[in-house]
Order: C-alpha cells, then sequence, then structure tokens
C-alpha cells in the first residue's frame, strides 16, 4: 500500500483526540501532522510522545520571522526529533539559508537525524484576489515557481504547495529530488471548505506529489479509519497508473 505517502493532519484542540487518532490510524499514514492549533493547546511534549510511540511528525508551524530567531526554532524542531519542518519562503533567501545550515549543524553536533526543512510557497487557501488584497500582484502559478526556486537555491529540501502547482515546481527547481508536499487534498464527494485550489488525492499523486496532506476529510468524518482507507485505495490505484498530468 501506497501509505508512506499519506500525512494525516492532527488538525484537533487537545492532546486526547489526537491520540485517539494516532491510535485509530498508526500503521497506515505516513506521518502525523501537527500544526499551530495542537502545537499551541498541548505543546512539544505531545509531539515528543507521539514520535517516542515510532510514529513521525511534520511540525506545521510555518515560522516566518527574522532569520535568527526562525533558525533557533529550527534548531529546537531537531531537538524535538520532527522528521518535517516548515516555514514559508516569503521569509526570504537569508531567513532560509540560516535556518537550514542551523538545522544541519545542531543535527551533526547533537547526533540528531536531520529534519526536512520545507517552504511553504503559497497558501492553499489563497486565491489570486487573496493575493492581489495583501498587495502581491502575482498569480499563485507565477509566485509559486518562483518561491520554489528561491526556496531549492536557499537550501530547502521542498516545498508545500497546491497539487496543481506540482508541474510547474518540476520545471522551475533543478533537483528531482526536491520534495513537494501538497496539502488541498479533497477526495471526490467532500466539503472544499476553505481550501481553494484543490484536487483529488489520485490528481495529487498522478500530478507528482510526493506527500499528500489530509485533515478534514478524515478527521470529520463519522469514520475517520474508513474514510483513510478509501483515500489510500485511491492513492493505490494512480501508483498503479502510468500517466502524468
Ligand atoms: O483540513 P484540510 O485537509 O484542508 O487540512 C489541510 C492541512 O494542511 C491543514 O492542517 C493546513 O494547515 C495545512 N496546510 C495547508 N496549506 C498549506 C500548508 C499547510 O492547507 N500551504
Amino acid at each position: 500500500m501506497n501509505t508512506n505517502k499519506l500525512i494525516v493532519a492532527l488538525d484537533v484542540d487537545n492532546a486526547q483526540q489526537a491520540r485517539e487518532l494516532v491510535a485509530a490510524l498508526r500503521g497506515v499514514v505516513g506521518m502525523f501532522k501537527i500544526g499551530s492549533q495542537l502545537f499551541t493547546a498541548a505543546g512539544p511534549s505531545l509531539v515528543r510522545e507521539i514520535i517516542s510511540s515510532g510514529e513521525r511528525i511534520f511540525l506545521d508551524l510555518k515560522y516566518h520571522d527574522i532569520p535568527n530567531t526562525v533558525a533557533l526554532a529550527g534548531v529546537e524542531a531537531t531537538r524535538l526529533g520532527v522528521s518535517i519542518f516548515n516555514l514559508h519562503a516569503l521569509g526570504g533567501n537569508e531567513m532560509m539559508e540560516r535556518t537550514a545550515d542551523a538545522v544541519s549543524e545542531c543535527a551533526q553536533a547533537e547526533g540528531f537525524t536531520r529534519p526536512l526543512v520545507i517552504a511553504v510557497t503559497v497558501l492553499t487557501s489563497a486565491s489570486e484576489s487573496t493575493l492581489r488584497d495583501v498587495g502581491y500582484h502575482a498569480a499563485p502559478g507565477e509566485l509559486v515557481p518562483r518561491l520554489a526556486l528561491l526556496a531549492e537555491a536557499s537550501g530547502m529540501d521542498g516545498v508545500v504547495a497546491s497539487p496543481r502547482e506540482v508541474g510547474t515546481i518540476r520545471s522551475a527547481v533543478k533537483s528531482k529530488n526536491f520534495v513537494v508536499i501538497t496539502p488541498g487534498i479533497r477526495p471526490k464527494n467532500t466539503d472544499q471548505a476553505d481550501q481553494k485550489r484543490v484536487t483529488t488525492p489520485r490528481g495529487a499523486i498522478l500530478a507528482g506529489a510526493d506527500y499528500i496532506v489530509v485533515g478534514r476529510p478524515i478527521l470529520e468524518a463519522r469514520d475517520p479509519a474508513h474514510a483513510l482507507r478509501k483515500i489510500l485505495d485511491e492513492m493505490e490505484s494512480s501508483a498503479a497508473n502510468t500517466v502524468t498530468i
């Protein structure tokens, strides 16, 4: 089964609910994602607890601050033992470069596995008009490959982006190993909610995503384990398909 590519977002407000989800879904997902809601509610001890139970964690705190602060936050994420953490590419070259260097140094000096450092390009909830309102006069389709290239040049291991942008990212960056993580996944017949640039699990895999992140379609399902299995089946059928889009 194509489980390693699936990251489940633990977007809940307390540690107990997160533990129950991990218990129900463990063994069939590649990684669990802890974002700002759960991290603010339950803190780093829950991250340590889930990692010591044998699961991998993507710490999705989307750092965006002065270079020194983000680099030092990255060091703490490394010490927590997360497999992936992220920051906003809009924080710029120096912020990304200093973080990548600090993380490598810490991992080497203190004996930790170096986490993947991933840059958020443009949030999948942002449309062209969202960008225009904050002063960016470029469509997501133009901004995303530009930020992906900057992220790669700044030592990032990959990006988070809409599944619709995987193709332009792959053409923009130089490394074939550049990781693309895609949220904004909606299985057929599910609510799009606030996500604007969405696609199906199958569409994301066919487009060349390395990982897909799924939150509400699993968390809000009456039976999360069943919803998860349906998504995995869909991913599996696309993995068997050789067509690329
Ligand atoms: O519930 P849903 O499947 O929309 O959840 C998507 C998850 O991915 C959320 O946890 C959200 O914070 C995260 N995410 C995103 N867009 C990005 C980066 C992360 O939706 N660009």
